[in-house]
């Protein structure tokens, strides 16, 4: 990957990264040094250069998240424990059978819906959990097959709307203990 950024806000770097890190694979001081700068450009107090500015090189978003999950590197910024990624297959054993807990996904989140009378097992909506309910949520359906393939790319507006509206309603009851690995609202 082509990484340019300002080094002392002096002039600009340009290297070639060859491995996860920028001098391989291997943390050095460079990376304590370019990690900052990369950081600076996101937050916003840069005059003129929007937070999004990175978000179209997802190599160095990718970059940056692979500085954030180090341990020591989470302790200095106080970020706390790293945000847990579900794939489909390991949401699918959130569905509290054998009272384990139940996980709902929607829009790139994972709920927490453990305890709630609407998801347990034999309950009315217990379809919806291990998946990714995102389609069937903003359809209103409770086929699965919106639930298999949970594909929001066709959707209307006022579905979008919908689903919107359930995310809402589900960040203010239940706790997101993760996101979604292969989702569109990663
Ligand atoms: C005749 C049709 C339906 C009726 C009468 C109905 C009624 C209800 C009621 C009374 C609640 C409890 C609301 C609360 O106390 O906050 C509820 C919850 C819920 N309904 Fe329905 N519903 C219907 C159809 C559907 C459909 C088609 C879906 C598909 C998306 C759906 C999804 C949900 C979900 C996900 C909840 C739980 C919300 C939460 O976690 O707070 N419902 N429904």
């Amino acid at each position: 990957m082509l990484l340019v950024g300002f080094v002392n806000n002096e002039y600009i770097h340009v290297s070639i990264m060859k491995g996860k890190y920028f001098c391989g694979n291997h943390l050095t001081i460079v990376d304590c040094h370019i990690l900052p700068q990369l950081r600076s450009f996101q937050r916003g107090h840069i005059d003129y250069i929007p937070t999004t500015c990175l978000d179209q090189f997802p190599d160095i978003i990718s970059y940056i998240n692979n500085m954030l999950s180090l341990p020591i590197i989470r302790k200095w910024y106080g970020l706390g424990e790293p945000e847990k990624m579900f794939t489909t297959t390991e949401l699918a054993m959130y569905r509290g059978l054998n009272g384990g807990p139940v996980y709902l996904g929607a829009k790139g989140l994972v709920f927490d819906v453990t305890g709630s009378s609407f998801y347990a097992p034999g309950s009315n909506y217990h379809i919806f959990t291990g998946y990714d309910a995102s389609r069937a949520l903003a359809k209103m359906s409770l086929d699965r097959n919106d639930l298999e393939n949970p594909v929001i790319a066709d959707l209307n507006e006022s579905e979008l709307q919908t689903l919107d509206d359930w995310i809402e309603k589900f960040k203010s009851k239940y706790a997101v203990v993760g996101r979604l690995a292969s989702s569109a609202h990663k």
